[in-house]
């Protein structure tokens, strides 16, 4: 087994440091956040993830793993030191690689020597070589491994991979890399650095596309008079195309899709190149929102000013506490510009930026004296909801489903003027 560090314990990094010690590595992950360090020290994960925290525990309590802002402590007996922190987007939408330069750097004297370094965060195609110029050690090998863990399902994802990717110019480090994963079932494709950093960016890109056109089939079906639900599930039949991400909603939105179609395209451009189907899939999720307004809209009459809207989830989809660049609280900003009120619930959220959207204790509370009710995340405790006490609630009977997790029959039947996105004439 190997002693592993972790570079930055949020989302990605608290996953990766708990699940390599429950495989029986000792791990310690290396954290700024004073607030989420103190929290993960105690065994509370600081965010919600499903499944985590028994890892979390259980790695504490078994001695493998610990947290510490330390990084001399956490690095320097490192066989494999993992980089997790952060890559967001600077204004012209390539990534902000500050972050992870600065770890490099720190690291540069403190690794032990054949360590190996890994980039786990999405970095753009070209980094691990800047990273081998910034750690300045030659006898420290740089590598990517690049990760596909989705949020609300990283455990799942991390011992169940479709493949694990890895990328060096140096073989033996790709396959010292290898060997951290020999537990888990899953092809293993050893390329170069690059190539691996591109297969990230072109599968987060490649999903987003896909999402915007399955939107867009969605809009048409609302247009036309068709069925989404049935022309995606006739669709996504066909093989070669799948059905898996093929569910509409408001928009595709999260920590990675919007960051990561941004920065391949801005990428693109510095080679002179157009990457036209990304660039049309970021501009098209932005009419996946409006398109929202829009039924609401046209489900109150024409009329949006003055009206308060209930807002059923804030995250940017369920089995997450995580906002970043949601679509949900990008169209209840959105609906705050067209003079609306907007009262929402989500189980997992009790704050966001906006003071503006104001947050109910609960769903039902959330929905008094509504003109409207809107659906923006797929959580269960909606589907479970009991139509008549909503409709009893509100004051208007308005509901718009965007994510197809209501009951049109039960619905409609308690007096709900229903529309679901696809289905909405
Ligand atoms: C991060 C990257 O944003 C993403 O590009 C990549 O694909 C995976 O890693 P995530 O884990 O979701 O995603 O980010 P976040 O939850 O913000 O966690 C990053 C953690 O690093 C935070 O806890 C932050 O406090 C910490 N951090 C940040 C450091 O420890 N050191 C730093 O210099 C910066
Ligand atoms: C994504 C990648 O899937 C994962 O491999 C990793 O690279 C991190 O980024 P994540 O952002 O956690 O994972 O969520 P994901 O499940 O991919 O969903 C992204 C967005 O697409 C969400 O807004 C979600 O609601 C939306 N989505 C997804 C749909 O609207 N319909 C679908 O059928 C699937």
């Amino acid at each position: 087994m190997f002693k592993i560090c972790v570079i930055g314990a949020g989302y990605v990094g608290s996953t990766t440091a708990a699940l390599f010690a429950s495989l029986g590595n000792t791990v310690s992950a290396f954290e700024i956040n004073e607030a989420r360090l103190e929290s993960l020290r105690a065994g509370n994960l600081p965010m919600f993830e499903p499944g985590l925290q028994g890892y979390l525990r259980e790695g504490i309590s078994k001695g493998r793993l610990e947290f510490t802002n330390d990084l001399s402590s956490a690095a320097n007996d490192a066989d494999f030191v993992f980089i997790c922190v952060p890559t967001p987007s600077l204004e012209d939408g390539s990534a902000d690689m500050s972050f992870v330069l600065q770890a490099a750097r720190s690291l540069s004297g403190i690794v032990k020597a054949g360590a190996i370094l890994i980039t786990k965060s999405t970095v753009p195609v070209g980094s691990v070589s800047d990273l081998e110029r910034e750690i300045a050690r030659p006898d420290v090998h740089v590598v990517s491994n690049p990760e596909f863990l989705r949020e609300g399902s990283a455990v799942f994802d991390f011992f169940n991979p479709d493949r694990i990717v890895i990328g060096s110019s140096n073989r033996t480090a790709a396959e010292k890399v290898a060997e951290l994963y020999a537990k888990v079932q899953a092809p293993i494709l050893i390329t170069d650095s690059k190539s691996s950093e591109l297969i990230k960016y072109a599968s987060n890109s490649f999903l987003a596309i896909k999402l915007s056109f399955v939107n867009e089939i969605a809009r048409l079906c609302d247009g036309l008079g068709a069925n989404a639900e049935d022309v995606l599930n006739g669709f996504g039949l066909d093989s070669r195309i799948g059905s898996k991400f093929t569910r509409t909603g408001p928009g595709w939105g999260g920590s990675c899709f919007p960051k990561d179609t941004r920065a391949l395209s801005a990428l693109a451009k510095s080679f002179e190149i157009n990457l036209q189907m990304v660039d049309a899939a970021i501009e098209s999720n932005l009419n996946a929102k409006l398109h929202v307004i829009k039924i609401l809209r046209r489900s109150l009459g024409g009329q949006l000013q003055g009206k308060r809207i209930a807002v059923w989830g804030l995250t940017f989809k369920a089995f997450t506490d995580d906002t970043r660049e949601s679509p949900a609280i990008h169209i209840c900003q959105l609906l705050l510009e067209q003079g609306c009120e907007v009262v929402s619930f989500d189980p997992q959220v009790r704050e966001v930026s906006s003071r503006a959207i104001a947050i109910a204790d609960s769903a039902i509370d959330c929905t008094h004296g509504a003109d409207a009710l809107l659906v923006l995340t797929e959580w269960p405790e909606f589907s479970e909801a009991i139509p008549s006490e909503v409709l009893e609630s509100m004051a208007g009977d308005s509901v718009i489903d965007t994510r197809g997790v209501l009951d049109p029959a039960n619905w409609r039947a308690a007096g709900a003027n229903l529309r679901i996105l696809g289905n909405s004439n």
